[in-house]
């Protein structure tokens, strides 16, 4: 059986749907507000779990933790409502939930989001901590089953951790969304697999890693040609990955304007156009259900190009709904979409 962690951070979302912006020192009325379930580690286990077929024999779990108050309790349930395990979702007491305060433009649908981290800021493990987090499995794990681990960048010390399982639990491809972005020296790119990674956060990687020369001719490019500009940018991305895996894969997200990526296997680099929608209401976890929907696809043996077609359908569903876990369709209704 193929196991797939996540592990990140759960947040409970504050949602408030406005016309406008306030300006400094001003109150406005806003439109309606709601409460979801979030946090781009807790969005993208119920992606995957949502988007694996019913048949699908796969371990979906995730790792992170909680403050011991209701939204907690909450978000650990609709964890369990969506059969992810959470035994290894920790409560600590007398701290806060990770709490998103979100802003979406009713107009366009977007969002802008303010993090206050609260428990997602104890996961910092230590060794014997992810010892028994990763437990290792008495028969040893099928070699051509794809197990993969899934990290982002709402929790501190991700890269510890990548290197840990690089080093310890080598059968796990390290799937790796850096959002928000966050430096890394080019040792620790090449721990990752497959990068899922926005349009912004592939310039910021750049200008980390390359010269000022190199980077200002890729945003060159890109503005000439977004396209052919981000081609080149998953080109040079790609060189920075673990050369020893058969999937290191690189994928970036623009957005409306599609999906461009490339792989190991598959070199020259792809595009995949993003679906027709005809009302954006809430963007707010459209990448975490992109996300679930690659990792989700790519664990039952489709390739990177079908798991990508697959994954902007579902992304495209999930921005014609509020909220973020909430708005994740299931795999039924992605194959539904012409
Ligand atoms: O990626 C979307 C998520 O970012 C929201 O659910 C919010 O919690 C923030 O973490
Ligand atoms: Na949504």
């Amino acid at each position: 059986m193929s196991e797939i962690v996540v592990c990140g951070s759960l947040n409970y979302d504050l949602v408030t749907f406005t016309q406008r912006l306030p300006d400094a020192g001003e109150t406005i009325t806003a439109g309606k507000f709601e409460t979801h379930a979030g946090g781009k580690g807790l969005n993208q286990t119920v992606a995957i779990r949502k988007l694996l077929a019913q048949n699908e024999h796969v371990d979906v779990a995730m790792i992170g933790h909680v403050g011991d108050d209701s939204f907690g309790n909450e978000l650990k349930s609709l964890l369990r409502e969506n059969d992810i395990g959470v035994d290894r979702v920790i409560s600590l007491e007398g701290v806060n939930t990770g709490v998103a305060t979100i802003l979406v433009e009713q107009e366009s649908g977007q969002n802008r989001i303010l993090l206050s981290e609260g428990a997602n800021g104890h996961t910092d493990f230590l060794e014997s901590d992810l010892n028994r987090l990763f437990p290792s499995r008495e028969r040893p794990l099928d070699r051509a089953t794809n197990h993969f681990v899934v990290f982002q960048n709402e929790i501190p010390g991700t890269v510890s951790i990548m290197r840990w399982i690089v080093a310890n639990r080598p059968h796990f491809k390290v799937v790796y969304n850096p959002s928000p972005y966050r430096e890394l020296s080019k040792e620790d790119w090449s721990l990752v697999d497959i990068l899922v990674i926005n349009e912004i956060e592939a310039l910021q990687v750049l200008r980390s890693i390359f010269s000022v020369h190199d980077v200002a001719a890729f945003e060159n490019m890109v503005r000439k040609d977004v396209l052919e500009g981000y081609k080149l940018v998953v080109s040079r991305l790609g060189t920075m990955l673990n050369k020893k895996q058969s999937l290191g894969a690189v994928i970036i997200t623009l957005g409306e304007k599609g999906v461009v990526f490339a792989s190991q296997d598959s070199p020259d680099v792809k595009y995949t156009a993003a679906c027709h929608v005809p009302q954006v209401i809430d963007t707010t976890g459209a990448g975490d259900t992109f996300l679930g929907g690659v990792v989700s696809q790519l664990c039952t043996d489709h390739t990177l190009e079908e798991a990508i077609g697959f994954a902007v359908k579902a992304s495209s569903l999930s921005i014609q709904k509020t909220g973020a876990a909430e708005s994740i369709p299931s795999f039924q209704a992605v194959t539904e979409v012409p």
